[in-house]
């Protein structure tokens, strides 16, 4: 049994083969229902999600992924259980352990995430935390490469505030051998303590580059998200003035290569980190990232049941 909480605990080899299978997946459907069984591999299988968080396309996806692949999904929802409420995150993630074979978990915290995984006896997939997305990251680099080819060597531009996603860009980058530059204020560059997590020589994958033409004249994939996070305080107006400097639109994505892609990871704030004409401009792929999050996930939740093809 494989746990996916981080991109950078999991080998290159590992990633590739869920990215493989991914591919296999997304191939292998047929027209029809969405619901419709498509294959077999997790006949029997009982996926809980236990989001603390709202969530459309996270949970949406492994729920569809999930029963098209023959497996049951078991909604928990906060409210209706003890945890947190006279009952401990370990015991909560044991008992659960018995009737599920596996979990898919949104929490706030980080470290409740491992605390959860070490006293589970089933795989954990971590639905987003605070600090991290690694589902989101990995269905980003699947998306990139069905469009352009290898990641590798390539330049992905994040715009605006370092947040959870772009942690998980980063544990991703020394793996998948890209660089990372960050181009917001400095009060919202990425925390030293993710930086420090790289491995030792493989500095060369990030820069901080404050002006926004230098950094998209240099982007393969452009991203950003939400200045604002689900766990975070709202922006004060001084930092809101500072941030529309960073706003992706046309005018500066027209500034950059032919062969741009733009990405994020949806919900969007249209007017604030991006304008509704970039949002629906022919290099954004939003919906594209959003669909693929289906077919990555199924081969996520197979890799964690070594129930991979
Ligand atoms: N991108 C993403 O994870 O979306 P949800 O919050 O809707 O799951
Ligand atoms: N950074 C965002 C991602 C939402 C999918 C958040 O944590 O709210």
């Amino acid at each position: 049994m494989n746990n996916f909480l981080n991109i950078n605990e999991i080998t290159l080899t590992e990633l590739e083969s869920i990215l493989e299978d991914a591919h296999r997946l997304k191939k292998s459907l047929e027209p029809g229902f969405k619901g419709l069984r498509r294959d077999n591999r997790l006949e029997g299988c009982n996926l809980g999600l236990y989001f603390q968080k709202p969530s459309t396309r996270t949970r949406l996806s492994f729920e569809t992924g999930t029963m098209q692949l023959g497996g049951k999904v078991i909604n928990i929802r906060p409210d209706e259980i003890h945890l947190n409420e006279g009952e401990s995150i370990e015991d909560t993630a044991k008992i659960l352990s018995l009737f599920l074979d596996a979990i898919v978990i949104r929490l706030f915290k980080e470290e409740h995430l491992y605390e959860f995984a070490n006293s589970a006896n089933i795989p954990v997939i971590n639905g987003l935390t605070n600090d991290s997305h690694p589902c989101q990251v990995l269905t980003d680099i699947f998306t990139f490469q069905e469009l352009r080819g290898n990641i590798s060597e390539k330049t992905v531009v994040w715009f605006g505030v370092a947040n959870n996603v772009l942690n998980s860009f980063l544990h991703a980058s020394t793996h998948f051998n890209f660089k990372i530059i960050f181009c917001g204020p400095e009060k919202f560059k990425p925390q030293k303590k993710v930086l420090d997590l790289r491995p030792r020589g493989k500095e060369r994958f990030f820069e901080i580059e404050s002006d926004p033409i230098k950094a998209v004249k240099q982007a393969d994939l452009i991203v950003t998200d939400k200045w604002v996070s689900m766990h975070d305080k709202p922006l004060n107006e001084k930092d809101l003035e500072e941030l529309m400097r960073f706003q992706i639109n046309k005018t500066l994505v027209d500034k950059g290569k032919k062969e741009v892609l733009f990405m994020h990871c949806l919900p969007a704030s249209k007017g604030l980190e991006v304008t509704d004409e970039m949002f629906k401009d022919k290099r954004s792929v939003v919906f594209e990232e959003a669909e693929n999050r289906m077919h990555l996930q199924k081969a996520i939740l197979c890799w964690c049941l070594k129930k991979i093809s």
